[in-house]
């Protein structure tokens, strides 16, 4: 047992794995890697390995390691103070604020910070529902195949097995689920563009035959579910149905925001304008934890004479503030989501070719630098490696076996069940991504053995 050792070696990896939690996974045989360092698109571990960081950790590291000003910033405002209570004015807060009126669609006049993506969702689903209370529009829709969050209230809302893993009859209360716009493998058997978007008109159907519906969740681009990107015109349609029913859209950006995908945000992809848009992660490159709730002026102009029932002590923070302050001015100053934009094409070539050369890579897609690989037995019939029992018990994922390969050969990309996620900081030059794409390339000799 670790706890003898203790004061005998140092040994953060068996001390971290007795004494702390590993997140969404049998503690059993979790042997975490020693992270040592990092700068730029690169980390190492306590070996000196260095790999490429081609997922930006958890898809969220969008500015690199090492960012100089962001850290003087953050020193910045720990000499001056540290903290004051929500209730304050900080002229940090006050900047933030400037800085996200410049950035987010601007019909997103009004902020509310959280401190991860999971409080961010959980304001917006109050928000909903206290916008609605006399109305008893309490219901929210969202999509299967998403995640959204850990705490009751957002695993409620997230469609993946990670709902279903701590799922009571309190968890689903009031959030029901909608087919996704998963093109690859459609939940209802259609094909593009002949379905004529039947899995966005489906969810009119929901709303008029529910009757209380409140509010529609969405991530405008699925992340950790496998990068889908939802075929042209969903999003305008799903914008059209909520607006006509008068349902709120909630968008949760907290992936697909801060350059992921080419823009600013998902939904400036297709010019959509959320009445609330909620983020985290590339807020602030990841140095602090933060996120965001932003309303529209019609859900501002509500709280004016009502309650805003919701809160932290941690709403606000002035450093983490200052992190996202420095973040925001250094997307802008170094032109990247532009860079995202553009190297978002080196990326879809480079996935359409290795889709050509790899029989076991099923369908890829990609917007900007928000790439997935997904992997199959058999591409006819689309037969997948594993499915998400195989996750939830432990048992080997022929995913984790290709990203092994791809680490060995130094390049760290986040897998999920079927598929793994390419999504390098955003600072990434082309050569570096290139370069990644050729181990992701090679990596695929695993899984081509593999297929029936
Ligand atoms: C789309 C989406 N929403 C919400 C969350 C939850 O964010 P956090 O892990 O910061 O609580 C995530 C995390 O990956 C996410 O990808």
């Amino acid at each position: 047992m670790v706890e003898k050792n203790l004061d005998e070696i140092f040994d953060p990896v068996a001390i971290s794995s007795e004494l702390t939690y590993g997140t969404w996974r049998r503690q059993n045989g979790w042997k975490p890697l020693l992270f040592t360092k990092a700068y730029g698109p690169y980390f190492e571990d306590n070996n000196g390995h260095r790999y490429l960081d081609f997922s930006s950790q958890l898809m969220c590291s969008n500015l690199g390691h090492g960012n100089q000003r962001i850290k003087e910033s953050i020193m910045e405002q720990l000499n001056k103070f540290e903290y004051a209570q929500p209730g304050y004015a900080t002229e940090i807060r006050a900047k933030v604020a400037v800085e996200l009126k410049s950035v987010l669609p601007e019909n997103l006049v009004k902020y509310f910070f959280g401190s991860s993506g999971t409080e961010a969702n959980e304001a917006a689903i109050k928000t909903v529902r206290m916008f609605f209370s006399s109305d008893k529009k309490t219901k929210i829709i969202s999509n299967y195949n998403s995640y959204h969050g850990s705490t009751m209230g957002s695993v409620s809302l997230t469609g993946d097995f990670r709902r279903i893993a701590v799922d009571t009859f309190y968890s689903s209360q009031g959030v029901l689920h909608a087919p996704p716009p998963y093109c690859y493998r459609c939940p209802l058997g259609q094909h593009y563009p002949e379905c004529n978007l039947a899995c966005a008109n489906y969810l009119d159907y929901m709303i008029k035959n529910e009757g209380n519906v409140g509010g529609v969740v969405v991530e405008p681009v699925t992340g950790t579910n496998g990068v889908i990107v939802p075929p042209e015109g969903y999003l305008q349609r799903i914008r059209e149905i909520t607006r006509e029913n008068d349902v709120l859209l909630v968008t949760d950006e907290v992936m697909s925001g801060w350059g992921r995908t080419g823009e600013w945000f998902a939904v400036d992809n297709w010019s959509v304008k959320p009445d609330i848009l909620t983020t985290a992660k590339g807020i602030t490159g990841a140095y602090l934890p933060l996120s965001l709730m932003a309303t529209s002026r019609r859900i501002a102009d509500f709280f004016e004479n009502n309650y805003f029932a919701h809160g932290h002590t941690y709403e606000a923070h002035p450093v983490p503030l200052a992190a996202a302050y420095a973040a925001i001015r250094e997307y802008k100053d170094k032109d990247l989501i532009k860079h995202s934009k553009n190297l978002g094409k080196v990326l879809k070539k480079r996935l359409e070719e290795i889709k050509e050369r790899h029989r076991s890579v099923g369908d890829v897609r990609s917007i900007g630098l928000f790439g997935a690989v997904e992997l199959v037995k058999n591409r006819e019939i689309k037969t997948p490696f594993n499915n998400y029992l195989d996750k939830l018990k432990g048992n080997p994922l022929m995913t984790d076996r290709v990203a092994k390969y791809a680490m060995e050969k130094g390049v760290y990309i986040s897998t999920w069940i079927n598929h793994f996620i390419i999504a390098p900081p955003l600072i990434i030059t082309e050569e570096e991504l290139e370069k990644g794409l050729d181990v992701v390339d090679e990596s695929l000799s695993v899984s081509d053995k593999e297929v029936l």
